[in-house]
């Protein structure tokens, strides 16, 4: 396909904070034309895309009707709902759009289907094939920190002997009460069975899951079991957040965490650690991200991302747009590539065969 194609014609599905970010990044680049907006929420159903993401009017009315959507003539679908439960939620949805004939970039997983069996990557492949399209799940992390950042620094070293991956976001400011009580489990109790075994670390396990056997893929080695390993957080106060209160006592961070177990040790440690308050025990000094590799030689990385600047009040985060940047990045990759999966080629990283990385 060449750049005749261009503008991309473009539907963006859902407008949360990922999907407003990613709807304005449409609306602002000339290479990209949008053609239809999915919504769920009554109020905004019926509005112009415009209005929604505070730009001008654009013509294109959002819609809850996914036949409409079905039957757009686009390229790519932007696909940000929030992530339910179980997370196999939304399959019938991208598993449509797919068949429809339009390339699906989602936020909301499906990274390396193929970790949870042949089975679960071939419903996709299938529907990718009758659709001549394509499916991609990126977004930061998952997306970019494990499967990009920490497996390509493993390519700095003559021996790996272990990998962790340490993600810590203050969420204090995320806006949606359904999201924060419900999705990440704030204001519960932290010594409830559900909450540590349940549909949450469910939902993260098979998420993160993704991830994990993806880098490990990469890398060579086969993974014996994940363990999970979750830390909750007490509240040590009382906390007026943007989307509600959480009372002292209750959950006001969780740490989602897992290892995995390659040769009888833990060989990569992901731990995905959210919190509503800034000054929990153990949490005030931790970058965003923290890649540490035990090996020869180590290696320790930090990642943070800076708030650009926002003149105009708008309350889009730095982690945000950086979601929504490898969404947007991935666009004319993705509708160019052939009917599937899309993965992006992986740098050199660390393997323990030479042979294999000969074969
Ligand atoms: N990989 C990564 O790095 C990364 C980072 C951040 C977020 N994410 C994922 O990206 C997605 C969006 O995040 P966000 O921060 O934009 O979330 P959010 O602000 O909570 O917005 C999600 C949107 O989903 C829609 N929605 C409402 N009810 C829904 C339902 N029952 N089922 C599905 N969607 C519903 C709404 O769209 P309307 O308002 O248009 O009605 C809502 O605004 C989530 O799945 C999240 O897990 C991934």
């Amino acid at each position: 396909m060449t750049d005749s194609r261009r503008p991309w014609r473009v539907v963006q599905w859902a407008t949360g904070a990922v999907g407003k970010t990613t709807l304005r990044a449409v609306l602002d680049h000339p290479d990209l034309e949008l053609v239809g907006l999915y919504v769920y929420s009554d109020r905004k159903a019926g509005r112009d895309a415009g209005d929604i993401a505070r730009r001008p009017t654009t013509g294109v009315v959002a819609t809850r009707d996914l036949d409409e959507i079905l039957a757009l003539d686009a390229d790519v679908v932007l696909h940000t709902p929030r992530i339910g439960i179980p997370y196999e939620s939304c399959d019938a949805e991208i598993l449509a759009l797919l068949e429809s004939g339009k390339n699906v970039i989602t936020t909301q997983g499906q990274h390396y289907p193929i970790a949870h069996g042949a089975d679960r990557e071939q419903l996709f492949l299938d529907a990718a094939h009758r659709g001549g399209t394509t499916l991609f799940g990126t977004g930061i992390n998952p997306g970019v920190v494990v499967e990009r950042l920490a497996l390509t620094a493993t390519g700095m070293c003559l021996r790996v002997d272990s990998v962790s991956v340490r993600e810590v976001v203050d969420a204090s400011g995320m806006p949606s009460p359904e999201f924060v009580f419900d999705i990440m489990g704030m204001g519960s109790d932290p010594t409830s069975t559900e909450l540590l075994e349940g549909p949450l670390p469910t939902l993260y396990g098979t998420l993160f899951a993704e991830a994990i056997r993806y880098t490990t893929d990469r890398i060579g080695v086969s993974v014996e079991r994940i363990e999970p390993d979750h830390v909750m957080y007490p509240a040590t106060r009382r906390l007026e957040v943007r989307a509600g209160v959480i009372e002292e006592g209750t959950v006001a961070g969780t740490c989602w965490r897992w290892h995995a177990i390659v040769g009888g040790r833990r060989f990569l440690t992901l731990s995905i650690t959210w919190i509503m308050d800034k000054e929990l025990p153990g949490l005030t000094d931790s970058h965003l991200w923290s890649v540490s590799v035990v090996g020869v030689p180590g290696i320790e990385m930090s990642i943070d991302l800076v708030d650009p600047p926002n003149p105009d009040g708008r309350l889009t985060r730095a982690e945000q747009y950086a979601t929504a940047a490898p969404v947007i990045a991935a666009i004319p990759l993705v509708c160019q590539a052939p009917p599937g999966m899309f993965s992006l080629p992986t740098l050199m990283p660390w393997h323990p065969s030479l042979s294999r990385a000969q074969a």
